[in-house]
């Protein structure tokens, strides 16, 4: 693992190559040891990273997944939108779990709050395309739409207010009131608003820097290697992704990038995320998609239950026209498949190669390998059906697969 990270040299970001949940966390918690500072960019509570250490599980809303490693500076950056008390109750988690994080967080002050209204917004937005639409996007309703809405408006409220009084947040939002109501039937509860944000002031006021992008080019002149944990995924990025089913946020690494303030030629390596088959929570298209008994054994196999809203994921197959796609717009270095384990037991593995002309998907359909891969590190001694699973992937991508997942656990990583 040390060799390979010094591979990636001084910027790495980790992104998504598909709806989300592809094992983002974990790799980056994986990888963090080898890196001084971890940097969240973009999205906000509506992510979940679930690693899994010492049988232990952990999942991470907004801190970035790398944050175990004690010593390691931890940032979340401007592109972020926030929901305080979900920070507030992520720090005490980790301090209960003997983890103190508080001194080494760095908060961009240009990071937007979300409010409990916003949330309450999507909620109502939700029930609005239901009515009208018939189908709503299925959002995490965790108010990520109505915060970003707010900031393309130029009337968000950001983590610098958190130096405001909270008799002067009060009177923001007392004035939004009435625009709120009237526009979504929405109420703003002020007395829980402003609670959070005493809490949030007391607790963050001065963990909140200056000025983010010149903190973190600092950190880089004083020799210090940054790792970028991309959150949500490519095809649901709002301008490159499968949209309107998307979410609000720049996902790609050029987002992660412009999220964090760094130069497109900062970022010296990126490592694309990928299930050895394929999730999607929320609605919009999925060609690969299996509704059958063997997307209900990925379902079970894998777990496939969201870690922030306890859906099941919709599952299906790999579409390799999809990873092609994520590769050429973010510029994958390599790939981590991961969840190889999930596919021990089925007899043939489809992967999608491409779509008729009636918009029929072509599958190709791999020999399956019918025994345990579960917690393989080299990969020489998978199954060769697993191996040619894998150099299939990089034959039909032009990617190398780097890493390979083999289990939840942080040891459970082939690295190649
Ligand atoms: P993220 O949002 O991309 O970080 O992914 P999630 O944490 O939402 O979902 C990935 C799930 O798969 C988590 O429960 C992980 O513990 C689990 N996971 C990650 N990699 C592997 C793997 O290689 N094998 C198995 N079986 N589970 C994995
Ligand atoms: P991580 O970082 C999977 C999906 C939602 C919905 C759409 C819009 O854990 O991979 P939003 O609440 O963002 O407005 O919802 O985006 N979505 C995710 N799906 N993983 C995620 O994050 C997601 N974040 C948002 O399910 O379809
Ligand atoms: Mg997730």
């Amino acid at each position: 693992m040390k060799a390979f990270s010094r591979s990636l040299g001084p910027v790495c970001a980790v992104i998504g190559a598909q709806w989300g949940d592809e094992g983002k966390g974990k790799v980056i918690d994986l990888l963090s040891e080898q890196f001084d500072v971890i940097a969240r960019a973009c999205g906000g509570a509506n992510a979940g990273h679930t690693i899994v250490v010492n049988g232990k599980k952990h999942v991470f809303r907004l801190l970035p997944s790398g944050c175990l490693h004690e010593k390691k500076e931890v940032v979340l950056g401007g592109g972020m939108v926030i929901h305080l008390q979900t920070l507030l109750e992520e720090i005490a988690s980790l301090e209960t779990a003997g983890v103190s994080i508080l001194d080494r967080l760095f908060l961009y002050p240009n990071a937007h709050i979300v409010f409990e209204y916003h949330k309450e917004i999507d909620a109502v937005l939700e029930e609005r395309r239901m009515g009208q639409k018939g189908e709503e996007i299925g959002t995490t309703r965790k108010g990520i739409g109505p915060a970003y809405m707010e900031k393309a408006a130029r009337s968000g409220l950001r983590l610098e207010c958190l130096r405001w009084s909270v008799q002067a947040l009060k009177k923001e939002l007392e004035e939004r009131q009435r625009a709120v109501v009237q526009m979504y039937g929405v109420r703003i509860d002020l007395d829980r608003e402003c609670l959070a944000f005493t809490n949030a002031k007391k607790l963050l006021e001065s963990r909140v820097v200056a000025n983010g992008p010149e903190l973190l080019h600092r950190f880089l002149a004083e020799g210090k290697t940054i790792l970028i944990e991309g959150a949500q995924a490519t095809l649901l990025d709002l301008d490159q992704g499968t949209y309107p089913f998307v979410t609000s946020s720049s996902t790609t690494a050029a987002g992660a990038l412009q999220g964090l303030g760094l130069p497109p030629r900062a970022l010296t390596s990126c490592i694309g995320v990928a299930k050895a088959y394929c999730t999607r929570v929320g609605s919009g298209t999925f060609a690969t998609e299996d509704e059958s008994d063997s997307g209900n054994r990925l379902r079970e196999r894998g777990g496939e239950y969201g870690s922030v809203t306890g859906r099941p994921r919709r599952c299906g197959w790999l579409y390799l026209p999809d990873l092609r796609y994520s590769a050429m717009i973010n510029g994958f270095d390599c790939w981590n498949i991961t969840k190889l384990d999930v596919l021990d037991t089925e007899e043939t593995i489809p992967v999608g190669t491409g779509t008729t002309d009636d918009g029929k998907v072509r599958f190709e359909n791999l020999p399956g390998w019918k025994t345990s891969t579960r917690g393989m590190t080299t990969f020489e001694k998978l199954p060769k059906e697993a191996q040619h699973f894998i150099e299939f992937i990089e034959k039909q991508t032009g990617i190398s697969a780097r890493l390979i997942g083999t289990g939840q656990g942080r040891e459970e990583m082939i690295v190649k």
